[in-house]
């Protein structure tokens, strides 16, 4: 297995093992952009499942970046409070979010 399950620094993250899950697009935001219930489920499934870092799916910073359904919204402050609910979760199961 050599390094793989060993921990590793990415800047000023600590990861407590080299696998990453990379972005793949869920596609289940709701209509605003926030997270839903299932989609942090999914990324607390994950980070119980050892994965080091997790990147979520699809992303967009601005309105029009929007190009599928379900996509998960950077683009507005009401945004933040779930976002920030969806990182907690994560954390409480050992696990690192990255967008
Ligand atoms: C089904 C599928 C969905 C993907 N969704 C996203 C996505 O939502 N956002 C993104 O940045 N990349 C997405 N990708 C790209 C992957 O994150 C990754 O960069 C790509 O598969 C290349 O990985 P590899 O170099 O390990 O083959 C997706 C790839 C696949 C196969």
């Amino acid at each position: 297995m050599g390094k793989l399950l060993e921990k590793i620094e990415l800047g000023n993250l600590e990861l407590k093992n080299r696998t990453i899950r990379s972005a793949t697009w869920e596609g289940m935001c709701d209509k605003e952009g926030k997270p839903t219930e299932r989609l942090i489920e999914l990324y607390e499934e994950l980070a119980q499942g050892e994965v080091g870092l997790i990147i979520t799916g699809y992303a967009y910073v601005s309105p029009e970046g929007q190009q599928l359904p379900g996509m998960l919204g950077l683009h507005q402050d009401e945004n933040i409070e779930s976002l920030q609910r969806m990182v907690e979760r994560v954390k409480a199961k050992g696990g690192v979010i990255a967008v």
